[in-house]
Parts: structure tokens; sequence; C-alpha cells
């Protein structure tokens, strides 16, 4: 990016390199928002892999409401990836998770892409320094990581690599939250970012058990859609737990369970809980409670709770 990069606000054209589940998912996006879209991707069926893709996305994107303007007809496919990229103002890369393919890929996205264009990957856990390597100019590159899927999920994780300019990751941030995704900025590359190595680690655990003959899929399955995933939809862990410590908040949830952390309830090794450590956590949710009162916090836990178990009994009933 340069002195001449268009102002997150007023990018009205966007290009998505690989059009598979993430690619088409982002591509049904940025339609839904009324942006021109252009999508290359080398395989030979995309056009109709990605109209069936949008075709079954658009029925829920309508729902949700779509911007003014926005419509399935403002979709290009470009017949290389230099054309696709000559005239773009953001670029979103999902091709698939292999590095050297992303390495040589980006660089090629960076050589044939306007200077003052952001270009974004959707990887799902390489850090950006590894994948700019090979990129002319890699202070324009930064990650900018979706969950499936991308036209409904609102996440996006950015964060830069080593070579990436801080404004660049700053402009990123601005046109996904424009573009109507919720974005963490991150300041330091984490593989896996923040997200996957949560869900990783609820995931590797539910392998062990199955490996073990300590649980089936089924029973992992239900002990979160009945058990804790009902709570967080509209809070995270960490205020889950501090209403856990009942009206002491986290400091008790902390005092209480302090010990348990020693205990093998899980194969990921607890940090030491240091005074430093208590610390943060407790002012974290003060700060992540922003003014709530823990009575404030339970009474909408429990709203949310309602609303969410009305919702999911509707979906079993098969309303529509
Ligand atoms: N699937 C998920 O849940 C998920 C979530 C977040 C991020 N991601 C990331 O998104 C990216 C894409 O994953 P996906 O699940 O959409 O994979 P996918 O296999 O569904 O799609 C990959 C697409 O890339 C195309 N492709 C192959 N070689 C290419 C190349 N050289 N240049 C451009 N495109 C190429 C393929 O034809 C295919 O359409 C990966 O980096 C993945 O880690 C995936």
């Amino acid at each position: 990016m340069n002195e001449h990069t268009i102002a997150p606000a007023d990018v009205t054209r966007v290009t998505c390199i690989g059009a598979g589940v993430i690619g088409g998912g982002w591509i049904a996006h940025f339609l839904a928002r009324g942006y021109h879209v252009t999508a290359w991707d080398p395989a030979s069926d995309t056009e109709s892999k990605l109209h069936r893709l949008i075709e079954a996305a658009w029925p829920a994107l309508t729902e949700l409401g779509l911007a003014e303007g926005a419509s399935r007809e403002n979709l290009t496919i470009a017949p290389t990836l230099e054309e696709a990229v000559s005239s773009a103002q953001f670029v979103q890369e999902s091709a698939p998770e292999t590095l050297e393919l992303k390495q040589d890929l980006l660089a090629r996205i960076d050589a044939a892409t306007p200077a003052d264009v952001v270009v974004s990957s959707s990887t799902s856990g390489y850090g950006m320094t590894e994948m700019q390597a090979h990129c002319p100019t890699p202070q324009r590159l930064v990650v900018g990581h979706p969950f499936n899927p991308p036209y409904l999920i609102p996440l996006v994780e950015v964060v830069g690599g080593e070579k990436t300019e801080h404004r660049a990751v700053r402009w990123a941030s601005e046109f996904f939250e424009i573009a109507g995704k919720s974005v963490i900025t991150m300041d330091r590359e984490v593989p896996g970012f923040i997200a996957n190595r949560l869900q990783e680690a609820i995931w590797r655990e539910a392998l062990h058990m199955v490996a073990n003959g300590e649980a089936t899929p089924a029973q992992i399955d239900t002990s979160i859609t009945e058990g804790p995933g009902l709570r967080w939809p509209l809070l995270g862990p960490c205020l889950t737990f501090h209403l856990a410590g009942g009206e002491g908040g986290m400091a008790h949830m902390l005092d209480h369970f302090g010990p348990s952390l020693k205990s093998p309830w899980t194969r990921l090794e607890a940090p030491e809980l240091t005074d430093d450590l208590r610390d943060r956590m407790v002012q974290g949710c003060e700060e992540a409670a922003d003014g709530r009162s823990i009575a404030d916090l339970v009474s909408d836990r429990d709203r949310a709770i309602i609303d969410v178990m009305r919702a999911i009994d509707g979906v079993r009933r098969g309303d529509s």
C-alpha cells in the first residue's frame, strides 16, 4: 500500500483468488454487501461450483438483509489470476492450505496487483512472515482469517507478518469492519491465531477421548450442544467462568478452582497460576464486562440461553 491507497470506505471492487468453500463464502458475503467481485480459481468447474454455493447462501443472506445494490450479477469470473487482480481495490486469497503453494501464489498475486492495494490471506494457521517470504512488496500483505461460512460467521482475525506495515493491518481491519465483519486485530503472530487455537484444544481432546474409548463422537457433541455451547453465543469462556465465581466473579473462581488446574481434566497442561496471571484474568474480565455487573451478566446470559434453546428447538422441529 502507499499514499494512493483508497480509503477502506470507498472500496467497491474486491478480488477473490481461490473459490472453494472459503473463497466462495467470501464471494457470497462481498456480493451481499454490495461489492463488485472478481474471482479466479484454476479449477475447470469453478463457475458451476460457485453458482451452487451462492444460490445456497443467498436465501440466508437475503434474510439477514442485502446491502443497497447487492446482486449476484455483480460477479465476474476472470480467465487469469493477473486479469483478476489488475483492477482490484482489495484482494482476498483462499487457496489450499499448503505453505509452498501459498508462498508462490502470494508472490504471483503481489507481482500482479497494483502497489496501493492490500492483499489478505484466509490461511487457517500459517504466519504471514513465512507466507510473504517470496513477495516483492510484502509490506501490504496481511492475514484475514475467516470462519466457515464466511457469509454468516462474523469473525475475521487480522494480523501482519514481520515485513507487513502496520498501516496495512489497520487498513484491512477497518475494511473488514466496513464490509460487515467482526474484527480481532492481533499485535503478534501466533500459529493458528486465537480462535483456531481454542477450537483445536477441544478438537484434539475430543480425538484423544475417542481414541481412548472415553467418549463417543455423539457424546462429545451432546456435551457441547446441551452444555457449555449454549452459554458461548453470548459470553466467551472467560466471562462464562467469571459468572462461575458467583458474586466474587473471576477472582473467586480462580481462588476456588485454581488447584484443579493441576488435576488431569485435560491433556493440555495449564500454566502456573501466578499472582500476575490471576490479576490479568480478573482485570481482563472486568474490562470485558465493560461496566456490566455480575447480576446484569447473569440476567443477559439466562435470556440468551432461553432464546438460543428456543431457536434450536425450532430448527429441530423444522419450523421455517
Ligand atoms: N474450510 C474451513 O473451514 C476454513 C476456515 C478458515 C480458513 N480456511 C482456509 O481457507 C483456505 C481455503 O480453504 P477451503 O476450505 O476453501 O479449501 P477448498 O479446497 O474448498 O478450496 C480451495 C480452492 O483453491 C483452488 N486452488 C487450487 N490451487 C490454487 C491456486 N494455485 N491458486 C488459487 N486457487 C487454487 C481450488 O480449485 C479450490 O477451489 C485455506 O487456506 C484454509 O486453511 C478454511
